[in-house]
Parts: structure tokens; sequence; C-alpha cells
């Protein structure tokens, strides 16, 4: 009885918030725009984020920033000038410099006479993090608001071993629910190193702070194997972070394997899905397998959304069903009790309850 009540409710809910519009993006959270491999020292270049154009860069002495790509003289891309060597930003139009925090630090127009205070000038700037290889940065629902938390980590001492960018041309919601689907493996990624007979699958969820997970399981998939005996746990948080723990014994060693997978929002329609892997070097025999098949799987559900696209065009409504979708309505009661929280300055309440979902797959 409760589960028709919970469903009815939901299909609304749901219908509701798939329909509405695409450019509700959460804040006061990290996101995570490029790998920290990709930014030398002095260099810098415009990531949109959540629909804003973010210049990134680092300093020539190695400072990583972010900031508004949008110079606040008349606005100009900042991305389109240079990084000074006493760590400013230049603007390519009169030459205003902006520090690392967004500080204007010279107007070379000035002669000195002026009343202007050039200490009152500013660049919006982003609280940005350098971790496990990877940049994030912090979204705050107020221009300037410090951040509440820290980013996720990836919880590896190894090296970064394999990472594969996608651009999926929807929002970051279908995105979410794509990645956390267990009823498409089937039929989107229908290939014989992947493929089993679909059969009743039982999994145990819990709670999160800012999310959920799938408890430590046994992993059916054919692929798993080359690991040997191995137990995987599924992790999902808020904005969009999965991490896959994988955790195992080989040659009498026992190792951990992590994967996560982002949704990195660009604007209302583009989102980046960047997976990332760490692994100990003795396991490195597995990298042919990431380096050949990794971008085919992601590829399959780039091209799925990309044909789902087909149809959202027309806006239809959706359903999502019990208890296959039911991550994909968790994920909604997350996002909408995040989004109350954040609105109302009040602390965030996971609605998420323990829970066995059974589903065939
Ligand atoms: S527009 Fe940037 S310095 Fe004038
Ligand atoms: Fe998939």
């Amino acid at each position: 009885m409760r589960r028709n009540a919970d469903f009815s409710n939901q299909f609304r809910m749901v219908g509701e918030t798939l329909s509405m519009a695409p450019d509700v993006f959460l804040r006061d959270l990290w996101y995570m725009p490029a790998l920290a491999s990709s930014l030398r020292p002095g260099d810098m270049r415009r990531e949109m984020l959540l629909g804003e154009p973010v210049l990134l860069g680092r300093m020539k002495d190695g400072a990583l920033f972010a900031m508004r790509d949008i110079c606040p003289h008349r606005g100009v891309p900042l991305s389109a000038g240079r990084i000074m060597p006493e760590g400013s930003v230049e603007c390519p139009y009169h030459g205003w410099r902006f520090k690392g925090d967004g500080q204007c630090s010279k107007i070379p127009s000035l002669t000195g006479e002026e009343t202007l205070d050039i200490q009152k000038i500013k660049v919006r700037s982003y609280p940005v993090r350098e971790q496990d290889g990877l940049i994030w940065v912090y979204m705050a629902a107020k221009p300037g608001g410090a951040p509440k938390s820290e980013p996720p980590r990836a919880g590896s001492s190894h090296p970064m071993r394999w990472t594969e960018t996608q651009t999926f041309r929807c929002g970051i919601d279908h995105a979410v629910i794509g990645l956390m689907d267990p009823a498409h493996g089937p039929y989107v990624h229908a290939h014989w190193w992947w493929k089993k007979t679909p059969r009743v699958k039982e999994k145990h969820y819990a709670p999160l702070p800012n999310g959920f997970v799938m408890t430590p399981h046994k992993p059916s998939k054919p692929v798993y194997s080359l690991l040997g005996d191995v137990t995987t746990e599924i992790t999902f948080e808020l904005p969009s972070t999965r991490f896959e723990i994988i955790r195992g014994k080989l040659f009498g060693l026992t190792f951990k394997v992590v994967g996560m997978t982002v949704c990195t929002p660009r604007d209302a329609e583009t989102t980046d899905v960047i997976q990332t892997f760490w692994w100990p070097g003795w396991l490195n025999f597995i990298y042919p397998f990431f380096w050949t098949l990794g971008p085919t799987f992601i590829g399959d559900d780039r091209k799925i959304v990309e044909l789902q696209r087909e149809g959202l065009k027309f806006n239809p409504n959706l359903m999502l069903i019990q208890d296959s979708d039911q991550p994909a309505i968790w994920y909604h009661r997350v996002k909408k009790a995040w989004a109350e929280s954040v609105e109302n300055g009040t602390d965030f309440v996971n609605p998420v309850q323990e829970r066995t979902l059974r589903w065939k797959s």
C-alpha cells in the first residue's frame, strides 16, 4: 500500500521535475570541470560551469585560480588576455590586471591623480581546490560565498591511471539518471564483455550524507572477473558524483580500485561526463581494457541521451517506475531537499531511507 502511494506521489513529483526548466542548478556544492594536469603554470582558459563563464587558470608560481571570465570594465573575456609574472591576469582591452582572488591590481590609464579606489574593483572569484589530480570549483548560492564543505576525496593512495571525458548533449539530470539506471544495461551496453542474461537482482541501499550508496556486493558482470573475486560499492552524492570502489585480492595481495564519474553541467543542455580511475601500479594489466572499452562504454550512454533528445524536444511527460527507477527517484528527492535547504538557509535533511531494491537486468 505504501509503495503505491509512494509511486503515484513520486510519479507526479518527478513528472513536474523533469519537465520544468532544466536550468536549475544546485548551489553551495563543488563541481569538477578539469583535470589538474590540464593546466600548466601560466595556462588559463574559459570553462563553462552552470551556465557561467569561469576563467580557470594557474599563475606562474603554480597557484590555481577561478574567476568570472568577464572583465568588469567593459566585458571582454579575461581568458583572451595573459597571465603576468607578478601573479595577475591582464585584460586584453585596456590592460586592467586582476589577482587570483579577483582583486583589481592595476589600471594602466590612471595617472595617480584620480580619486578612484581600485581596491573597490573586483571580479567575482570562486573557491578552487586541487586534489587527487582533479580541480574542483565551488559554486556558491551567493556570489563570493565561502565553502560550507570540502570536495569529495577519491580515497586512493595511487596516482590517477585512466580518465575519459565525453560531452553529453543533455541537462545534468538526464546524464545523472542515465548513470544510476540499472535497467538500461542489457540494451544500451549490449557488448559481449558486459552483457549477461538478465536475471533478478537484489541490491541493498543506504543513505549517505548527501546521497546514497549501493552497499558492497559481488558484481555479476563478466568483465569484473579480470580482477578475481571482488566486491563493489557504488556511491552517489550531490551534485553528481558517483564513486565505484572495487575491493579484492589477487595473487595474495589485497587491492582497491576507485572509479569516479562526475557529470559536470556546462550549461542547461550540455553536460560533461568525466570518468577517472585510480589503482595500484601492479594492477596495470587492466589498463588496456579501460583504454579499449572505456570510451565505448561511456559513448553508449552518450548516444542514448542524444537519441532521447529527439523525444524530449516535444516536452513529454516521463515516468519513473519501481524498483528499477528508484535511484532516479531518490536523486530527484535529494536534489529537491538540497535546493530547499539552500533556499531557506536550513540544514539539509537526506530524505533517503535504507532499502533493498529488486529489479531484473
Ligand atoms: S575591458 Fe577589460 S580592461 Fe577594459
Ligand atoms: Fe550506462
